[in-house]
């Protein structure tokens, strides 16, 4: 695990677009898996520039989201599909036919739609690089607090929580969805690399619990735990409560003499 404390969300935003730039750069064909939400607004803004004047290339870059509101078509203005066209795929060369997002206006067959997004991830050859943001109650992709630990793309009731906090993107009185339809936490941790970012205090617990907390489902961010290969960048407030900041910094200064390409 490696964890980069950061002055403030800006800082997360550009060193996240850093790494997806390079990851880009490396493998030109790499396959993304996307997560929407404040906190990546900086990084999609950081990239957009680079492909701009920065002959960044996404042509044979695959993605993959985690996440879709169920009930939402893909052009309502508050559907994951909408936020991320707005924000990066209509300002950047990804071919529509390997942008990959959960379809929320599916009414049935559920189990059988998302075992086939679970295919379509397998049939490109699996996540490279997987960007998460994190809940405040700990939550990565749509899953929830008691998630269990091995599970995969299906349909999942929202926290109150969860609710709560999107409630700043519905219009006041605008019925908000109360399922999605979420990669799962073995799903996630399939992904070869896994970038997680968080900006400010109100994700100071949930950064605290997942990092230096016991692996637990009530925590579903702390999963990651589990795999090899997790960077966090996080803003001074979301990095308050983690007790071990100075053993952070060190493991970052010697990763960048050791093993440079990690970063
Ligand atoms: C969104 C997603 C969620 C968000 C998380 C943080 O695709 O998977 O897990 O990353 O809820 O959201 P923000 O960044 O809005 O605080």
């Amino acid at each position: 695990m490696l964890l980069a404390l950061k002055s403030n969300p800006e800082d997360v935003g550009r060193e996240a677009a850093r790494i997806v730039a390079n990851a880009v750069r490396r493998n030109p064909a790499v396959r993304l898996g996307l997560a929407t939400g404040n906190t990546t607004l900086g990084m999609y803004k950081e990239l957009i520039p680079l492909h701009q004047h920065d002959s960044l290339d996404f042509s044979r870059v695959s993605t993959f989201n985690l996440d879709e509101y169920l009930g939402l078509s893909a052009d309502h203005p508050r559907s994951f599909r909408h936020f991320m066209q707005q924000n990066f795929f209509s300002q950047v060369n990804i071919p529509p036919r390997n942008i990959h997002i959960p379809n929320g206006s599916i009414k049935s067959d559920y189990q059988q739609y998302c075992a086939s997004y679970e295919q379509d991830i397998r049939s490109a050859g699996g996540i490279d690089l997987q960007i998460l943001g994190i809940g405040r109650n700990g939550h990565i992709g749509f899953n929830e607090p008691t998630s269990s630990i091995g599970s995969r793309t299906r349909l999942k009731v929202l926290s109150k929580d969860t609710t709560e906090d999107n409630r700043k993107f519905f219009a006041p009185g605008e019925e908000i969805p109360q399922c999605a339809i979420t990669m799962g936490i073995g799903t996630i941790l399939e992904a070869k690399r896994i970038l997680l970012l968080a900006t400010g205090s109100s994700k100071a617990a949930a950064i605290a619990a997942a990092i230096e907390g016991p692996l637990t489902a009530s925590v579903t961010a702390s999963a990651l735990q589990l795999h090899p290969d997790v960077t966090f960048i996080v803003d001074q407030q979301a990095g308050a409560l983690l007790k071990q900041q100075d053993y952070y910094r060190r493991v970052l200064e010697m990763t960048a003499i050791l093993t440079p390409d990690r970063l």
